[in-house]
């Protein structure tokens, strides 16, 4: 699948936004490894400080669905008239599933589409090595 098909489908996941707060909708589509697509909206709350990202919506209902082979990321944001990356938060969340050299790709409702990796976005990502670890299943009860 390429860039243009993704972010389609990103923007299609933006109309399934939950941001009456900001009024900025967020639409994200995760292509995975067998050519399967997960998507996300933003959601927010009247807490404010609990909204969690399109990007991270996406994330997690993937591994929330046992998938962790990820091959790209597509985020639109229909109501920025320039291309929106991926929020830091976003950034770490992403860099915990994937290689420096995943492709991500941000487009808003005005102004080319940018086509990045994540290694670009995030250069000095937080504890690196903590994810490379091979990590002992947990024990047994
Ligand atoms: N938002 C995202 O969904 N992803 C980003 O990377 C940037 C910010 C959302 C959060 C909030 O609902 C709205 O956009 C305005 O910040």
């Amino acid at each position: 699948m390429n860039a243009e098909t993704l972010l389609a489908a990103a923007r299609e996941a933006a109309e399934k936004a939950y941001a009456p707060y900001s009024r900025f909708r967020v639409g994200a589509a995760l292509l995975l490894s067998d050519g399967a697509v997960v998507t996300g909206a933003n959601i927010e709350n009247r807490s404010y400080g609990l909204t969690n990202c399109a990007e991270r919506t996406a994330v997690f209902s993937a591994v929330a669905a046992g998938r962790r082979d990820f091959a790209a990321l597509a985020l639109f944001c229909p109501d920025a008239d320039y291309p929106v990356p991926p929020c830091g938060a976003c950034r770490q969340v992403i860099s915990e599933f994937t290689r420096k050299d995943f492709p991500i790709y941000f487009a808003g409702g005005r102004g080319e589409p940018v086509h990045t990796t994540i290694g670009e976005l995030y250069p000095h990502d937080a504890l690196r090595e903590l994810a490379d670890q091979p990590r002992p299943s947990p024990p047994p009860r």
